[in-house]
């Protein structure tokens, strides 16, 4: 039988009280039961980075983290960052310098983006490509992605 546990964990800033299955993953618990689907579910295997999400700060993969382990913990989503200065102006780059088609890819660019902006003040392009590794995107080639950072961290 399924093992089932109670967490507490805030999510874009609300206290969040729930039973979950022991081996749910975070980011299926987001949207599932939280019904945030920015966060998006791609190879389920912690390649392409669609599912990324922030928790106490950090950048994680939510396909690879188990809800139960974001018990105690401060969970951002990109429905919660959206209003962020840096994501606000990446989303705006993004649409100006057409960095996304599908947009299946770009809810965990843009926090992986952001994230490069909050370390880093001016990475090189190449810097960006390198904190974009883990970010799989199927259909822009990834020149407008780093134009569209660039931009923004060139401000
Ligand atoms: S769905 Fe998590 S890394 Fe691909
Ligand atoms: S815009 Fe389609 S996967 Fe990146």
């Amino acid at each position: 039988m399924e093992h089932a546990l109670d967490i507490t964990l805030t999510v874009n800033g609300t206290p969040v009280s729930r039973r979950v299955q022991a081996r749910q993953h975070l980011v299926d618990f987001l949207r599932e039961e939280l019904g945030l689907t920015g966060a998006h579910v791609g190879c389920e295997h912690g390649v392409c980075g669609a599912c990324t999400v922030r928790v106490d700060g950090a950048i994680v993969r939510g396909c690879l983290m188990l809800a139960v382990q974001a018990n105690g913990c401060r969970v951002e989503t990109v429905e919660g960052l959206s209003d962020s200065k840096e994501i606000a102006r990446l989303q705006k780059a993004f649409h100006e310098k057409n960095a996304l088609q599908c947009g299946f890819c770009t809810p965990g660019m843009l926090l992986a983006a952001q994230d490069l902006i909050l370390s880093s003040k001016k990475p090189t392009r190449e810097e960006i490509r390198n904190h974009i590794s883990g970010n799989y995107c199927r259909c822009t080639g990834y020149q407008a992605i780093v134009d569209a950072i660039e931009e923004v961290t060139r401000g």
